[in-house]
């Protein structure tokens, strides 16, 4: 690809840019949440049309290219976005557009399903071919979409973020699957955020910032650091976030909270406070968040919010309460696909306002604009959809839902997954300035240097129950994981 720039609504996100893969390479496509890789990455699989600028694949000029002639090119594309169809079934998903019809024309559901089958076993994929796309989690969407794409006996096949909802061990068996593809001499164009699956994996990188070229080379003569360093330009890694800053009363406080997935929890929390839960996958944290929110049944236990008894079991509830809670998988859990930003942004707000039958856009808007700049989304019109924007600005836009909502305790359940280092320094910006303002946070995350960057105190969980807690100057990441994996258990077992 050569010169290409492109522009959306005025607004350039490609300027001038070249890149290239060679046949039979893993080539890492580096950048922020924005830069413009799944752009790029549209404009060669024929999904948008470049403004200028040449395109050329093997050998032969692809000219103004739709998806059809670039797949028939031999160009597969796993976007970014899940492109599944819930109310259909796996194998209707698989087939879509290129159903096996038998000689009358009826469509020969056996035979389809009998391919999905063959094709999950060949790939050592567990789906069943027969259930309805909308029972699968989210992980399993993601690994349906690898499997139609390496269904498509492609030449080239571009992977935009492919990993983001797969657990250790689907990544492990991904990355075997692109190494057998990779030696038949097939070729990957491979975007990714986790620096330790690109160094695994990629062979060669090319990073982007601004929508403009910055550095391509061997994956063997860089290193992570350096490869961030280039993402984001100088001075954003390891800046100092965390403020000194006064707690106030007691806002949340529970006591012997149980539920699925958490037992005998004590928690109290105060105002402007900063908590960091962290713990293995499963571990409780996410599901005490969901309790406290209302979205998972609690047992027993009670829950106090200033000093006042709330039932839990209703969201809606906890939301009058001034809880807000951000779920994990934004994809999954917090992006309306349908609607625009704007209507993102109000869904929360306008449940608790239901009764008020005068909504006027032009306060929305003013609203809007606020959050637009305390948040620092990137997005031309309020009415552009959701889904237009990139990653970290879509999770800008659902945090600015729930601080809409008027929260003064919010509950961030992994915020920054699947979020590139630029978007989640500002996150961690927003946090502290947030608590500084009395607003009280709940953060549950999976890395430990997030806690260690905002929160005042740090629980660790284990296996549904806290297992430690440690105040901000403890706050070590060897120590926490010590806490998290129970070595000191297995230490001791193994001393017998
Ligand atoms: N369909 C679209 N309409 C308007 N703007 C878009 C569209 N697609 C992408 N953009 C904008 O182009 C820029 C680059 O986005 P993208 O290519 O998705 O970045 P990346 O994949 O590197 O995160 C972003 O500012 C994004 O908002
Ligand atoms: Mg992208």
């Amino acid at each position: 690809m050569t010169n290409i720039s492109k522009s959306f609504f005025g607004v350039e996100v490609l300027h001038d840019v070249n890149f290239e893969a060679e046949e039979g390479e893993v080539h890492a496509l580096l950048g922020e949440n924005g830069a413009g890789k799944s752009t790029l990455m549209n404009i060669l699989g024929g999904v948008y049309t470049k403004d200028s600028g040449n395109v050329e694949f093997n050998g032969n000029a692809m000219e103004n290219v739709t998806v059809q002639a670039a797949t028939k090119a031999g160009i597969a594309f796993v976007h970014q976005e899940l492109n599944v169809i819930n109310d259909l079934r796996v194998y209707e998903n698989m087939f879509l557009n290129k159903e096996i019809a038998n000689r009358l024309g009826t469509l020969n559901k056996k035979e389809m399903i009998k391919q999905a089958q063959e094709l999950f076993n060949s790939l050592g994929v567990d789906i069943d071919p027969n259930e309805y796309v909308g029972n699968l989690d989210s992980g399993r969407k993601q690994l349906l979409e690898i499997s139609k794409a390496f269904h498509s006996d492609a030449k080239l096949y571009i992977l935009d973020e492919p990993t983001t909802a797969l657990n250790n061990e689907e990544i492990a068996h991904l990355f075997s699957l692109v190494r057998n593809l990779k030696a038949q001499g097939n070729t990957f164009i491979f975007i990714s955020h986790k620096m330790p699956e690109i160094f695994e994996i990629a062979d060669r990188y090319t990073v982007f910032r601004n929508g403009s070229l910055i550095s391509t080379g061997r994956i063997a003569d860089t290193t992570p650091e350096e490869a961030t360093k280039l993402m984001v330009g100088e001075g954003y890694i390891n800046e100092e976030v965390y403020m000194e800053h006064e707690l106030g009363e007691p806002v949340l406080e529970i006591e012997n909270f149980s539920g699925d997935g958490f037992y005998d929890i004590d928690l109290k929390v105060k105002r402007g406070e900063v908590v960091g839960l962290t713990g293995l996958k499963g571990s409780g944290s996410s599901e005490l968040l969901q309790g406290i929110f209302g979205a998972a049944h609690v047992t027993s236990g009670t829950m106090k919010v200033w000093g006042q008894p709330v039932k839990t079991g209703s969201i809606i509830r906890a939301m009058r309460h001034h809880i807000a809670m951000l779920p994990a998988n934004r994809k999954e859990n917090s992006v309306i696909p349908d609607m625009t930003i704007l209507e993102n942004v109000y869904s929360a707000e306008h449940c608790l306002s239901m009764k008020n039958q005068h909504i006027s856009r032009r306060r929305e808007l003013a609203k809007y604009d606020n959050l637009k700049n305390l948040l620092n989304i990137k997005a031309n019109s309020p009415d552009d959809m959701l889904l237009s924007l990139s990653g970290g600005n879509q999770q800008k836009v659902i945090v600015g839902r729930w601080i809409n909502t008027d929260a003064k305790i919010l509950i961030l359940d992994n915020p920054t997954q699947g979020i590139d280092v630029g978007a989640k320094a500002e996150i961690y910006k927003l946090i502290v300035e947030l608590a500084r303002q009395g607003i009280t946070i709940i953060i549950s995350t999976l890395e430990i240097p997030e806690i260690q960057k905002v929160a005042d105190r740090c629980i660790v969980f284990y296996g549904g129950r806290i297992h430690a807690t440690l105040p901000r100057e403890k706050i070590d990441e060897h120590e926490v994981m010590m806490y998290a994996t129970n070595t000191k258990a297995a230490q001791r077992a193994a001393a017998g």
